[in-house]
């Protein structure tokens, strides 16, 4: 039946159909109702307003949400919940001193996982992937890009994607793949990193695009993990696929990922903990949006992207969790959000902006989801009795997403 929420303390992220990401001074504007309705047909936002203007209750499910805060979904735009294990081992090198950087050198960290999840059965993988999504959901996330690249073997990178696959059969949500067999090289590939890119280009690539797998491609542009030219070459491969980019870039150093994913025109460029100004000017020229991962800063003890100055030079960004088992063993979007305000030092606006809106355009589903609009998809967080939104950042590290409902249904 067609529902009514009555009684909202206060309506928030109401925008009109975007064309282009926020960016600028237009992160610090959102705009909200106080004392509100929302009527839901059909699974979407078929109208809002004060209470005040609100007629014709026949013909709807009334739902009094008694003084709550209603906002759009987080929609997390860059995670890896597809993985095998955990890796508590390395957080203690860690702690005993040794950096993300040296425990990848001494073959730990990614391949690591990869070994794990190359003897984990799909099924296996499928049901620890689908408990990390349920964890999420239930922390407000309604839609949610997920990547590959902890198989590293044809057969390993096609399990995950087909985890992936199912994940969006099964759900309700959207969900993103992105293909992301360039993220380290494979130890049986050791000394043989042209024969480790053909493989991609030649076999994983072909067979992604045969069983329709991916959205998206990706590689971890990085010191150690892969170059410049390198990304050139499986960013242009998978354009014959019809894969846009969405990469890794800046996490540790600046070699000029940024320019090279901007050339192909890529969606989005995450990380960006390392900028230098030749990195600022190429964005700040360019269409594609930032996303950044604080909560990945946070846990491995690296620099916070400068949100601040993105936002002086009118730089769209989104913010995502990152959530995989080495640098951000956590999918929070509420964290997230309160990261960034803490630790970035943005508004409350900016930080529920970069985590709803643009992280919508940072998987091209704006025009559905994102905020709340006539016509949207009712994925909607509906919060416990706080007094402002500005409280979710404020009262970090607990959550007061008391329910969240997808396409119109609650999911708790
Ligand atoms: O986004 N930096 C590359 N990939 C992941 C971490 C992967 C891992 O450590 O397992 C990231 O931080
Ligand atoms: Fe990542």
């Amino acid at each position: 039946m067609n529902k009514l929420l009555i009684n909202i303390k206060e309506l928030c992220g109401i925008l009109d159909d975007q064309k282009a990401p926020l960016a600028g001074h237009q992160m610090n504007t959102f705009n909200t109702i106080k004392d509100a309705y929302l009527k839901i047909k059909d699974g979407k936002i078929a109208g809002f307003g004060p209470m005040n203007e609100l007629s014709d209750y026949s013909k709807w499910e009334i739902i009094d949400v008694k003084n709550q805060l209603v906002l759009p979904c987080w929609y997390d735009s860059h995670t890896h919940i597809v993985f095998a294990g955990t890796r508590e081992g390395e957080f203690i090198d860690r702690i005993n001193g040794l950096t993300y950087e040296q425990i990848a050198a001494k073959g730990g960290g990614i391949l690591n996982s990869a070994e794990l999840l190359n003897k984990t059965s799909e099924d296996n993988l499928f049901e620890s992937a689908e408990t990390r999504l349920n964890e999420v959901m239930n922390l407000g996330t309604g839609g949610i890009e997920i990547k590959s690249g902890y198989g590293l073997t044809l057969e390993g990178e096609l399990k995950m994607l087909r985890v992936i696959k199912r994940l969006k059969e099964k759900y309700d949500l959207p969900i993103k793949a992105t293909f992301l067999g360039a993220h380290a090289l494979p130890k049986a590939y050791k000394a043989q990193k042209e024969k480790y890119i053909d493989l991609i280009i030649n076999e994983m690539l072909p067979n992604i695009h045969a069983e329709k797998l991916a959205d998206y491609i990706d590689v971890f542009c990085e010191t150690n993990y892969f170059t410049v030219d390198e990304m050139d070459k499986i960013l242009e491969a998978g354009k014959k696929h019809n894969l846009k980019p969405k990469v890794h870039v800046n996490q540790f150093t600046s070699i000029g990922g940024i320019q090279n994913a901007i050339k192909h025109q890529a969606v989005s460029v995450d990380h960006l903990e390392i900028l230098n100004d030749n990195d600022i000017n190429a964005l700040r020229k360019s269409k594609v949006i930032s996303t950044l991962l604080p909560s990945c800063s946070f846990f491995i003890n690296i620099p916070y992207s400068p949100a601040k100055k993105l936002i002086q030079h009118d730089i769209p960004f989104a913010l995502a969790t990152d959530y995989n088992p080495g640098s951000s063993p956590n999918g929070n979007m509420n964290l997230v959000v309160a990261l960034a305000c803490i630790k970035m030092n943005i508004s409350p606006e900016a930080a529920i902006n970069a985590a709803t809106i643009n992280g919508a355009f940072a998987m091209e589903i704006q025009h559905e989801y994102g905020s709340i609009s006539k016509g949207k998809w009712a994925n909607l967080n509906l919060t416990d009795s706080i007094n402002s939104y500005g409280f979710i950042p404020y009262s970090f590290g607990v959550n007061h997403i008391n329910k969240t409902m997808i396409k119109g249904n609650w999911i708790n």
